[in-house]
């Protein structure tokens, strides 16, 4: 078995153990884009896509992008070949920040945030799509993280978040996204259905519209 598989099943185990996953990505934060292009790590190409494809839908020429989980940069990297965006990313872990910060990709990029904690900052309710690409995963966040992601969408915006198909399925992913919770909160426009994602599996992608009107 390849160290880049093995690596990146050793990140799977740490659901409710921030402070253990955090560890794990500020070890791994150099090496990471190597071990994941070696698995074929398409996600973030599929999500930059995604994001300039509902910019062109539904945006305007100010749509800001919020990048939830952003690790070291890659779904900064492929949008700004799309596009002119302006970008901010967030990461659990700081050492995958300052790799995102090095990118050049985004007007911003915070480490030390945890998706799994309610935020009360000033970021909240700006950003007209919000995009997590690989964080809705084995060992990293609960489905309950997808209220945060809602949370820093202005009123109308878009979140699109990708779920590896065997998450989806061990943590119950889509009754969360239906939940009368949810609905509260967002609609559930559409989903694309085990699209490419890494080697080793599929994921679904999903695309939320926060309720209320734009200001
Ligand atoms: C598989 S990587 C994906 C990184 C990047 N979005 C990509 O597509 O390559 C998962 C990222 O989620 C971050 N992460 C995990 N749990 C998190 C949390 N609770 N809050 C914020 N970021 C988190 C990790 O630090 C890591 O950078």
């Amino acid at each position: 078995m390849s160290n880049s598989f093995t690596n990146i099943k050793q990140s799977h185990v740490f659901f409710d153990d921030a402070s253990g996953l955090k560890n794990y990505y500020e070890d791994w934060a150099t090496r990471y884009d190597v071990d994941l292009a070696d698995q074929k790590w398409v996600a973030p190409r599929v999500a930059a896509n995604f994001v300039h494809f509902l910019a062109s839908a539904y945006g305007t020429r100010e749509t800001t992008i919020f990048d939830a989980g952003c690790g070291t940069g890659l779904v900064g990297t492929f949008l700004q070949t799309l596009g002119n965006y302006v970008i901010d990313g967030v990461d659990l872990s700081e050492n995958m920040a300052a790799e995102a910060v090095k990118t050049n990709a985004y007007r911003k990029v915070y480490g030390g945030v945890d998706l799994s904690e309610p935020v009360r900052d000033e970021r909240l309710d700006q950003y007209g799509i919000v995009v997590s690409s690989g964080v809705f995963t084995l060992g990293h966040v609960r489905p309950t993280a997808l209220r945060t992601l809602i949370e820093y969408a202005r009123p109308n915006g878009l979140i699109l978040v990708s779920t590896r198909g065997s998450y989806a399925t061990e943590t119950g992913f889509e009754d969360f996204a239906r939940s009368r919770e949810i609905g509260e909160l967002a609609s559930l426009e559409f989903t694309v259905k085990n699209a490419n994602y890494i080697a080793e599996e599929g994921a679904d992608y999903w695309v939320f519209r926060k309720l209320g009107k734009a200001q």
